[in-house]
């Protein structure tokens, strides 16, 4: 049984006799051979007992080459993991970026050890919770004050209801992806959708209240002028602008200044989503590198190296108010998550961690590009050197989601696990960089051969790969 998945359509009543449209997952495939069974095996039971398969949609293998590229994972240790069926791969997807000093960092993981040993919770709090707040202050701009939390998603939700709090107003203006809370997806209630144009289409906001309609309003990211139009429909209701600052490109000359500017004049307060950017460029996140200060900043995977954690700091002003709000969890104040952090901070201090990204990031561009040149193949990388990206440039879609898939299925078979992004951690080296180059070399011609006879459909193991996240912010 293969594991490609062609969505279908079936209305089915629920519980409280709706009849509504669910897509599930049809396990047949016209793909019969499987490089990893044991992965699929796996996922056919996680779909019998998990909606959706997955906790996090880019974790689905739809997202991947479906039945070539592991889904699950047997160990990890380094820049490398070993999946179910013993394949071993270096994984430049860096567990989706909450990876920054590689797998098992023995430093990290003697100091979570040594924590777990003394207690990881009691039913008072520990001064980890003081010292952690400590450092993030020492470490980023805009902190003053410092509140918890265990995922992205939620410190955003987090930022969200204090700047709402705080201000009195309820509208949400955003740029980027920022998890999956009610406050976010509220922007889908919207007549056009409008995450389809944001970040990705299909999106049902189902379940968001019908009443948060309006609440949450996308902008294009770069565009000044929109924005203050925006701002001027909706004068005097706007809480917060929440924008990802950048993501793989630096930001437009003067524009974060210019968001900063705008937020000043209208009494709005200014959040930076740095979940995903947050401590690659530079230790104090996006607000050190283009010297632009928000009033709240919030930072979830890269801050703990894997363990669970999410902090969202600011400024006293809008912080301190929050301390009569209702936001209050038993797991955010867990001495492993704390721990794991303020080790994590300090080891990307001392190893020099975001120069270090940089360089190995730059290795990247350098070298794939060289392979594009010597086999021909129609793609460029480019984006920050913490983020590097493949272009295939080709206008034709199909072509190229075929293009990545085919990459992402040849790049699997050769022990490199990734897609057309690379997010980077510290245990990669120019040995990892020279082992995928020679992969791409391989890889690059065969597309290129490919392409080149329109033979693309035959050289395919698995469906396209389902559209990665497409945002605005590059
Ligand atoms: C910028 C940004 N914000 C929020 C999130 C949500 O984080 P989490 O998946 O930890 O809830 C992500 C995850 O990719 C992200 O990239």
């Amino acid at each position: 049984m293969g594991l490609t998945q062609p969505n279908i359509e079936l209305h089915t009543a629920n519980a409280f006799g709706q009849s509504r449209p669910f897509h599930v997952t049809r396990l047949e495939s016209k793909y019969p051979v499987s490089r990893v069974p044991k992965s699929q095996a796996l996922y056919s039971r996680a779909l019998q007992l998990i909606p959706g398969g997955t906790q996090l949609v880019s974790r689905r293998p739809s997202r991947y080459a479906a039945g070539v590229s592991p889904a699950y994972f047997a160990r990890a240790k380094g820049a490398r993991f070993w999946d179910v069926d013993g394949h071993e791969y270096i994984d430049w997807v860096s567990g989706i970026g909450a990876i920054i000093l590689g797998y098992c960092d023995e430093v990290v993981d003697d100091a979570v050890r040594e924590q777990i040993s003394r207690g990881t919770m009691t039913s008072v709090n520990h001064e980890l919770e003081i010292e952690l707040a400590e450092e993030l202050c020492r470490t980023i701009s805009c902190a003053e004050m410092v509140r918890y939390a265990k995922c992205g998603g939620e410190a955003c939700a987090v930022a969200v209801r204090i700047a709402r709090g705080v201000t009195g107003r309820d509208k949400i203006l955003f740029c980027g992806y920022h998890g999956w809370h009610d406050w976010y997806l509220a922007a889908n209630l919207a007549e056009e959708a409008s995450l389809n144009a944001h970040l990705f289409p299909g999106i049902e906001p189902i379940g968001v209240p019908a009443a948060l309609k309006g609440t949450a309003i996308p902008f294009p990211y770069g565009d000044l002028t929109t924005l203050a139009t925006l701002l001027d429909d909706h004068r005097g209701e706007v809480a917060a602008i929440i924008m990802e600052p950048l993501r793989s490109e630096l930001p437009p000359e003067g524009y974060l200044a210019g968001v900063r500017k705008l937020c000043d004049e209208r009494g709005v307060v200014l959040i930076f989503d740095e979940v995903s950017s947050g401590f690659r460029t530079r230790l104090g996140g996006v607000q050190e590198l283009v010297g632009v200060t928000p009033d709240m900043a919030v930072f979830a995977k890269a801050i703990s190296n894997g363990y669970p954690m999410a902090a969202v700091v600011g400024k006293r002003a809008v912080m301190e108010p929050s301390g009569r709000m209702f936001i209050s969890s038993t797991y955010w104040s867990d001495t492993i998550g704390l721990r794991a952090a303020l080790t994590t901070i300090q080891e990307l201090r001392r190893r020099n961690v975001p120069a270090q990204l940089e360089k190995v990031g730059n290795e990247i561009i350098r070298r794939m590009n060289e392979v594009a040149a010597k086999t021909g193949l129609p793609v460029k990388c480019g984006g920050l050197p913490t983020h590097p990206l493949l272009a295939f440039q080709t206008d034709n879609p199909a072509t190229k989601a075929k293009l990545t898939t085919l990459y992402i299925q040849e790049m699997a078979k050769r022990g490199c696990h990734g897609y057309a992004a690379f997010y980077l951690n510290a245990a990669q080296s120019s040995a990892e960089v020279e082992q995928t180059a020679a992969a791409a070399q391989e890889v690059f011609g065969l597309m290129k051969v490919g392409l080149d006879s329109n033979r693309l459909d035959e050289l395919l193991e698995c469906e396209p790969a389902q559209d990665a996240f497409r945002r605005l912010v590059r």
